[in-house]
């Protein structure tokens, strides 16, 4: 983040959340009940749901590396975590509603594109429930 605002860091593009980037404490919750909190890099987000991690999209082994096309399309169509079946909502800001009904061939691009790109190493955390904040 700029004075001018955000900037892409070429190194980490789509990598999501940086795994060894500390937590801000929360000094004062109420606020949460009015504001959801992004961190600077704006790869993390509080908000009623607990704290969230954007995910990591490169084609490492932390990332999407080891994902088949239909993970990836079951992910964003259905909000499903990893893209499998009985695995958790994907929670906010992930804004797969709004992306669920991209045509087969564009989600299938999207796929193909992110194979593509640069792997970064990036264990994104676990997202951390509302009852632990
Ligand atoms: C075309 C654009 C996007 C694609 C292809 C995409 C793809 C994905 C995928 C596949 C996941 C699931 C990762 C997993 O289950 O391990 C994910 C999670 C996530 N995405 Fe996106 N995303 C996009 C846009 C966005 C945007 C615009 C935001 C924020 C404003 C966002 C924020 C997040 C967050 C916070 C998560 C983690 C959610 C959780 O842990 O439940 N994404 N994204």
């Amino acid at each position: 983040m700029t004075e001018r605002g955000p900037e892409i860091d070429p190194n980490r593009r789509l990598s999501g959340h940086p795994a060894e980037q500390p937590l801000a404490p929360i000094a004062d919750k109420s606020v949460l009940k009015d504001y959801a909190l992004f961190s600077m890099g704006l790869t993390s987000t509080t908000g009623p749901w607990g704290t969230s991690f954007a995910a990591n999209l490169t084609p490492d082994d932390t990332g999407l590396g080891n994902w088949t096309e239909a993970q990836f399309i079951k992910a964003i169509r259905e909000g499903k975590s990893k893209g499998m079946d009985g695995a958790r909502p994907l929670l906010p800001p992930m804004p797969w509603v709004v992306y669920k009904n991209l045509s087969h061939e564009d989600l299938s691009s999207i796929f193909a594109y992110l194979q593509t790109i640069a792997p970064v190493k990036n264990a994104v955390p676990n997202p951390v429930p509302p009852s632990a904040l």
